[in-house]
């Protein structure tokens, strides 16, 4: 089902991505099958990660959701870690040296970069978006850019309306 893009330039990647994305969800809109194979395709997908998932925002706490990677730590506090920065700003953040970022959260020792793209519905958090890196510096404006658009399709995923359900 995927292709192998990796050798394209990350907006044309970005765009493949996005088609495979849509077609993956078509039809679908229970979240946490939907941000499964989210995080299945951009694993396979994207090069140099060593973790991609999510956390749902609950009350004051992110908790894990559907991801790939090694086992992670399951309830972040908004407003800690990189995770919960990107909570408390609803803002996506790159953070080019996870070791000179105060607070980061270690679930892989593996893991020197990260990005975090926040999931808005209505105007309210619904959880973020986490990937990290072996590599320094693996995550610029293209990814945010990129990953932003993904996430948009997540969300309107959970819009689709089918009678049965
Ligand atoms: N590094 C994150 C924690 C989650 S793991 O990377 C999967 C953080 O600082 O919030």
């Amino acid at each position: 089902m995927l292709t192998n893009a990796k050798s394209s330039s990350k907006r044309d990647l970005y765009d493949q991505l996005a088609a495979q994305l849509s077609n993956l969800l078509a039809g679908e809109r229970d979240l946490i099958a939907n941000a499964a194979n989210f995080s299945s395709l951009i694993f396979h997908s994207l090069p140099d990660l060593n973790w991609a998932g999510f956390y749902f925002a609950k009350n004051d706490e992110l908790v894990l959701g559907p991801f790939q990677g090694q086992p992670a730590c399951v309830r972040i506090k908004i407003g800690q870690g990189v995770c919960g920065a990107g909570a408390a700003k609803c803002e996506t953040v790159i953070v080019q040296n996870v070791h000179e970022f105060p607070g980061h959260i270690t679930c892989d020792s593996a893991s020197n970069s990260e990005i975090v793209v926040p999931l808005m519905k209505d105007s309210r958090l619904v959880g973020v978006l986490d990937l990290d890196s072996p590599k320094l510096s693996r995550f610029d404006q293209e990814d945010a850019a990129g990953l932003e658009q993904l996430v948009r399709i997540l969300l309107s995923s959970l819009m689709y309306q089918n009678r049965e359900r």
